[in-house]
């Protein structure tokens, strides 16, 4: 019998779950490969990781690094560190690793460096920012991957002017989306509404985590204030990510959130609640990469508090607006989307539900 080659997929922060069930499953369902994953554990609380394995049936990681949270260079370090220590005892045949996180960046050096491919998922995104950490960790990775799985058109006109050549790159399309699909079902069943009793979809769900955004003191004071002018139009749902929460907290401005009784502050939520609201909401205001896309696919309107994006298909398709940090400018938007004042919107190319089957298809060309 001809043994099967191994794969070894990389998870480690939250926006990572999502992108490798989809590939788990459809490498399981083709039997072509033998599948396993590693967690970097770059996140580590329940809300922020354990809560998606149980969400999407992942299995449990063969191997967990225990990084956790420090300085860029200490995270992306000790992961680096950990990861080659356990990389030759694993033997995988392939790496994979998805997006743009510290855990991406560094599993890619590694594996690379002792001589394993790697295949990229969500390649030749870019926003043009070398002020973004995530767009270092882009332009790494792509530079010394062996496959790049791309998910929408400016990811290979990207790729190709980085001299990148074709026969790595594969415009697969978006495999968070084929996360979504799966779960529809799931989704339309969540009782969060019912739970913070919000009728109809007049309210704004709003995240917020970018260091640019949350590190500064008057930046994160604007935010607050926007948020309290948001009310003026609906409830405002504002589940906190744990970096945002330490910066309301040690900027002393938390009072100025939970004194409103309009803003409804939780904790991370789980996906398929937190999909249920981006699904029924009116807008979404974000700073998030992945928001931007699943917004786009439930062509519900969102607005992104950034100078750039690194997805431009969700602007071009017409569900998402990119808004700056002008607090009038988003408050105009939030305006005419109250309003009724929406442009209808398209699904982007392969946002179909079935990317990790075509990733799996090429992966089958390719090494077996
Ligand atoms: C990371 C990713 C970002 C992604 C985001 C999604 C990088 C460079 N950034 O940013 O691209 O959009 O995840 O969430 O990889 N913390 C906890 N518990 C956790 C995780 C983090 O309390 O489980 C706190 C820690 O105090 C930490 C801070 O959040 O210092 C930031 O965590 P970190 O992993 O460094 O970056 P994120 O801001 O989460």
């Amino acid at each position: 019998m001809i043994k099967k080659k191994k794969i070894l997929s990389i998870v480690g922060a939250r926006p990572n779950f999502m992108k490798v069930a989809p590939l788990h499953r459809a490498i399981i369902k083709s039997g072509l490969f033998e599948h396993s994953i590693l967690h970097t554990n770059q996140h580590y609380d329940d809300l922020m990781s354990k809560i998606f394995f149980k969400e999407f049936g992942l299995p449990k990681p063969k191997i967990n690094l225990h990084s956790g949270s420090s300085s860029h260079a200490v995270q992306t370090a000790t992961i680096m560190v950990e990861f080659e220590k356990v990389l030759p005892k694993l033997k995988p045949d392939l790496i994979v690793v998805v997006g743009d996180v510290n855990s991406t960046v560094a599993c890619s050096l590694v594996a690379k460096k002792l001589g394993i491919s790697v295949a990229h998922i969500e390649s030749g995104l870019r926003s043009f920012d070398r002020t973004m950490p995530e767009e270092i960790n882009r332009i790494v990775t792509d530079s010394i991957s062996d496959y790049l799985f791309v998910s929408e058109e400016s990811g290979m006109i990207n790729l190709k002017k980085e001299g990148i050549s074709k026969e790595k790159t594969f415009f697969v399309g978006n495999i968070m989306i084929d996360t979504l699909v799966s779960l529809q079902k799931e989704i339309d069943k969540s009782e969060i509404k019912e739970k913070y009793k919000l009728n109809g979809s007049d309210f704004i769900l709003v995240t917020m985590h970018r260091p640019s955004n949350v590190d500064n003191k008057n930046k994160l004071g604007e935010i607050i204030k926007l948020l309290n002018e948001f009310t003026n139009y609906g409830k405002v749902f504002f589940p906190i990510h744990p970096r945002t929460r330490k910066m309301l907290e040690n900027y002393n401005l938390f009072k100025k959130l939970s004194s409103n009784k309009k803003i409804i502050i939780t904790n991370p939520l789980g996906y398929i609640d937190f999909i249920s609201l981006t699904k029924n909401c009116k807008v979404v205001v974000t700073d998030s990469g992945g928001i931007q896309e699943e917004s786009t696919f439930l062509k519900v309107p969102c607005i992104t508090m950034r100078e750039n994006t690194e997805r431009p298909i969700t602007i071009k398709v017409g569900s998402n607006i990119l808004a700056g940090t002008n607090s009038k400018n988003i408050i105009d938007h939030v305006e005419k989307i109250f309003k009724n004042n929406i442009k209808s919107s398209k699904i982007p190319k392969y946002w179909d539900g079935n990317t990790a089957t075509r990733i799996v298809h090429h992966l089958n060309e390719k090494l077996n």
